[in-house]
């Protein structure tokens, strides 16, 4: 049987170190606080971050949202980052993404401060994971490598496989999972045959969005599976949320899965919450 792996028990422990990290900030005066700018009115958007927002105030961390209408132009969003970036009372600063298409991304995230980008998106922050300096990393992949030390423990000499290569999940995953000591490679959409390399992985991470992509054919048996993928289907005429593995076929051959939902997920906003109290500390200490 393989062992399905808890996001929900694992972040809800996340959580409980990061309240008490903000209850010992609150004994020193400081109020940890993290500011969420959303541009424009993408439904999917505005769902996460408005979990964003519900979590922070469950552990006791103070947010600010910031909405902008999808005409805003690129100046009026660089003129509230720089306005928080100015704030010594804020002490995370996220950007939601995607930004409206006449929005340069990277020039966005580069007005960020890097030691408030909780997102860890900054070329600076990027910088540093790559080199191993301690900054802060971007929310999905840190709360993917709490699960598989949770999992596995030690990760030294495993073979990890990335599916997927963007700049939120793919390419900062596979800097982690070296800086742990992983053989890694990375599979994308223009890899011959990407299921012989993955069919090697100790650890698969499946970071594509496309839905089921990834099926028993493509897994070692006994291998750790992580599916980063949140994919709405139509299916049976009902909508559902399914990942990039089909959960049903996989789980029959790995060591242990992640479910979607209820896998990574959870880790995601937990991971956030985690580096906002991590920059609190930063700033203030
Ligand atoms: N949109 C989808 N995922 C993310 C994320 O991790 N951070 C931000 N800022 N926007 C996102």
């Amino acid at each position: 049987m393989s062992q399905l792996i808890d996001g929900k028990a694992a972040a809800a422990r996340v959580l409980a170190e990061v309240k008490a990290e903000v209850e010992r900030l609150h004994a020193q005066d400081v109020e940890p606080a993290l500011a969420v700018v959303l541009v424009g009115d993408d439904p999917a958007s505005h769902v996460y971050v408005r979990n964003k927002v519900l979590r922070a105030g469950e552990v006791g961390i103070r947010s600010l949202e910031y909405r902008l209408p999808a005409e805003a132009s690129a100046d009026e969003v660089l003129e509230v980052v720089a306005a928080l970036n100015a704030d010594p009372a804020v002490h995370g600063i996220l950007v939601q993404l995607p930004l409206p298409k006449h929005i340069d991304e990277v020039r966005v995230l580069e007005a960020i401060d890097p030691g408030k980008d909780v997102d860890g998106f900054h070329s600076e922050n990027v910088g540093g994971l790559s080199q191993g300096r301690n900054v802060l990393t971007p929310c999905t992949p840190a709360g993917c490598m709490r699960l598989l030390h949770d999992t596995l423990g030690d990760l030294s000499g495993k073979h990890a496989v990335v599916v997927g290569r963007s700049n939120i999940v793919g390419k900062p995953m596979a800097a982690l999972l070296l800086a742990a000591n992983c053989s890694i490679s990375v599979v994308h959409s223009r890899s011959v045959e990407p299921e012989k390399l993955c069919r090697l992985a100790d650890i698969v991470i499946a970071a594509v969005g496309r839905p089921r992509l990834i099926d028993a054919g493509w897994i070692k048996p006994g291998a750790v599976v992580i599916d980063v993928g949140i994919n709405r289907i139509e299916e049976d005429g009902r909508s559902r949320l399914v990942g990039d593995v089909d959960f049903a076929a996989v789980q029959q051959v790995t060591a242990a899965i992640t479910p979607v939902p209820g896998g990574v997920g959870p880790m995601t906003i937990a991971m956030l919450m985690h580096n906002t109290v991590l920059a609190a500390r930063q700033q203030t200490g």
